[in-house]
This record gives structure tokens, C-alpha cells and sequence, in this order.
């Protein structure tokens, strides 16, 4: 459990890592050096992220109780980045002195969900390749709270050596941020228009239920960008309510097809979800793309698997490149592919590597 405290820390903590990064990794090296944070982390079962679920629970208690000085380290939307010092460490263990037996409880009534809108920005540098000016029926498998589905309704800004491409809505409320770090993405000049737009889950979120959207936002880093964009696409989604189908991708995706308007282009989303599955379904789900009977793309920002340092495989069955490989190894890192199919015929490449936060872009292609 340690060890996963500590890893996560590594993760906020690289070398180029800006400030507002630094409270992130003081949670978690909390977590992982803290006797009492340590014990409730590894009571929870392993396959809970308990790591990262204690940590969430931390910031759902310390959100509702506002205890001094504790609650004013961490941001809240538009607050920018506190300033962290000295005192926050003393003031987390304190608390969770105070509070073991409510944050083990929390933990227990809770599933650690991230959702993250930041990834979007990744989907939409590899549609500039797809189609551009044909409509699009966007599917967002594991899409969670559906943040993922409104990728029109947000605004993009890449920077590249100095030059930056702004792309999106320009009425957005918010603009997502990421570094173009090599390669050139096929960002388009233009989101494609979206004709229909699906979300499944085996475990839709309401953004409209204010427990679930606080539980949602606790589970979001302390990291200012991260609190500003999730409680920006969450009111997005909150005007702008999609159908979110209940169920099993595997089990669901081809009944969710069928009704899709057979002009559009599909395209199949999949962030930080195919990683989870088990190898069968992930076999299962490739092998039913074909028999949907209709082009398609999917889109997949993934892990390499199987999840965790060895991974070495993409989620989508295609042929990994060694840099990919290598960087996947250094840290956590989302691996971007896309895979078609044209006339029954499946292909598909490697595309580039993210990080998970969106913050970056590698293009490999
Ligand atoms: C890590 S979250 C990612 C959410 C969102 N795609 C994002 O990137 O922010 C994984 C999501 O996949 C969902 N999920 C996991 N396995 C699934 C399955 N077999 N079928 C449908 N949804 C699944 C989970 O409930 C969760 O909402």
C-alpha cells in the first residue's frame, strides 16, 4: 500500500512538475508515510484503488466539515492554488486521527470514480484524421458522468515551440490546455459536427444529484486546473443532459448501435476504461466490431496492459512502438490509438501517448 501511496506521489511529482501539482503529492506521500492514513488505505480491499478512494475520502469529509487550517490547503473552484506549507502535513494527520472511523466508513460506501474532461482533448487530436466533415454518432463507453460526450461543447487550446491553435466553442465556459511535447497531432480546425451522442456504463453518474457531484469532485486531484475544469464540465453537462444507457459495453454496444443514425460516422470512445476489462472481454468487444455491420472508428486512450509496470500490450490489440512502450514504463501514461473499420476490414495504429490528465500530448504517428 506503500508502495502505491508513494507511486501515485512520483506521478504529481516529476521534475517539471509546476507548483499546483505539489499538494497532490503531499496527499499521497501522507498516505503512504502517515500510521493511521496507512492502516485505513490498506484495510480496503486491493481492487478498490484504495490509495486514491482514502484520498477522496479525505476531500469529501474535509469539503463538508471545513475543518481550520486544514480545508484552506485545498482548491476549490476558481480559488486557484493555495499556497502549501509546513503546516499541512501536521493538520492532515490530525484529522485523520479525529475522523479514522468516518473516512473508513466513507471509503467503504464508495467507489473511487474518476472522470476526467481533460482527456477530451486527446479524442479530439486524433478525430482531425476521421472524416472531418462528415457527422459523427459519438458512443463514450465508460463514459461515467458523460463528460465525455459533450466534447463539442468545449473549447481546446494546443500549444506547440511557442505557437498555440485554439479549437472549439468559442462560448465554452472553460478551455482545456495541452502541450503538444513532440509529433503533430491532427487536431482539425473545426470539433466535427455530432449527430447523435450515447454514453454507456455499468455505472452511470447523475451530475444532477448533489451527493453524487461532491463524491465526483472529492475523487478529482486538489490541483486547481483539475478543480476549475471538473466543476466547468460539469455544468456543461448539467444544461446539456445525454442519454446515458445503463449496462455492460460488451453486453450493450451493438443494441446501442443499432439505433444510431446510420449517416453518421460511429465513433466509439474509450478512456481509461478498456484497461479495466478482462482480457475476454476486451477479445469479445474486438472481435463483435465487425459484425456491427457499419464503418467505424474507435478511439482509445488507455494504459498499457496488463495494467500496472508490465504493461506492454495496447488495449486494442495493436502493435505497440517501443517508445511507447518505454515511456508507458518511466510513468503513467495513456497510450492513444485508433482503430477502423472500413467495409468490414479492421485497421488500426498507435497514435501518440497522453498524460492522463490531458496535460500532454506525444504524437507517435
Ligand atoms: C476510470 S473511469 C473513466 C471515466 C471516463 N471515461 C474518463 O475518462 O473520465 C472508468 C469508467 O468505466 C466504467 N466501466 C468499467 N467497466 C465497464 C464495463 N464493462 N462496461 C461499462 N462501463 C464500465 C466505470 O463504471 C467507470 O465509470
Amino acid at each position: 500500500m506503500r508502495d502505491q501511496a508513494s507511486g501515485v506521489a512520483a506521478g504529481w511529482s516529476p521534475p517539471d512538475a509546476p507548483p499546483s501539482w505539489a499538494l497532490t503529492a503531499e496527499l499521497f506521500r501522507a498516505i503512504a508515510e502517515d500510521d493511521v492514513l496507512l492502516d485505513l488505505a490498506a484495510a480496503l480491499p486491493p481492487d478498490r484503488l484504495p490509495p486514491l478512494l482514502l484520498s477522496a475520502a479525505v476531500r469529501d469529509l474535509v469539503a463538508r466539515e471545513q475543518p481550520a487550517p486544514l480545508a484552506g490547503y485545498f482548491p476549490t473552484p476558481g480559488s486557484g492554488q493555495p499556497v502549501l506549507d509546513e503546516g499541512f502535513r501536521p493538520a492532515l494527520a490530525a484529522f485523520a486521527r479525529e475522523h479514522a472511523e468516518e473516512l473508513a466508513r466513507l471509503c467503504a460506501a464508495h467507489r473511487y470514480q474518476m472522470n476526467e474532461v481533460g482527456r477530451s482533448a486527446d479524442v479530439l487530436a486524433v478525430l482531425g484524421d476521421i472524416a472531418p466533415d462528415r457527422p459523427i454518432a459519438l458512443v463514450d463507453l465508460g463514459t461515467g458522468a458523460g463528460l465525455g460526450l459533450q466534447l463539442d461543447r468545449y473549447r481546446y487550446r494546443y500549444a506547440a515551440d511557442g505557437r498555440t491553435r485554439t479549437v472549439g466553442d468559442p462560448d465554452s465556459p472553460f478551455e482545456l490546455h495541452c502541450a503538444v511535447r513532440a509529433g503533430d497531432p491532427p487536431v482539425p480546425a473545426t470539433v466535427p459536427t455530432i449527430a447523435a451522442r450515447v454514453g454507456i456504463d455499468v455505472e452511470p453518474l447523475d451530475l444532477g444529484v448533489p451527493e453524487i457531484r461532491d463524491w465526483l469532485a472529492a475523487c478529482v486531484p486538489p490541483e486547481t486546473g483539475a478543480v476549475d475544469r471538473f466543476a466547468a464540465a460539469s455544468a456543461v453537462v448539467r444544461a446539456h443532459p445525454a442519454p446515458l444507457v445503463r449496462g455492460d459495453l460488451v453486453e450493450t454496444v451493438e443494441r446501442v448501435c443499432a439505433d444510431l443514425p446510420s449517416e453518421a460516422l460511429l465513433v466509439l470512445v474509450d478512456t481509461y476504461v478498456h484497461v479495466f476489462l478482462p482480457d475476454d472481454d476486451r477479445a469479445r468487444f474486438a472481435a463483435l466490431l465487425p459484425r456491427l455491420g457499419r464503418d467505424l472508428e474507435w478511439i482509445s486512450v488507455d494504459p498499457l496492459v496488463p495494467l500496472g509496470p508490465d504493461g506492454r500490450d495496447s488495449v486494442q490489440g495493436l502493435p505497440v512502438p517501443d517508445r511507447a512502450v518505454e515511456a508507458y514504463r518511466a510513468g503513467v501514461t495513456g497510450v492513444v490509438g485508433r482503430l477502423s473499420v472500413r467495409d468490414g476490414a479492421v485497421s488500426g495504429r498507435v497514435l501518440g501517448l497522453a498524460h492522463p490528465g490531458a496535460a500532454w500530448l506525444e504524437w507517435l504517428a
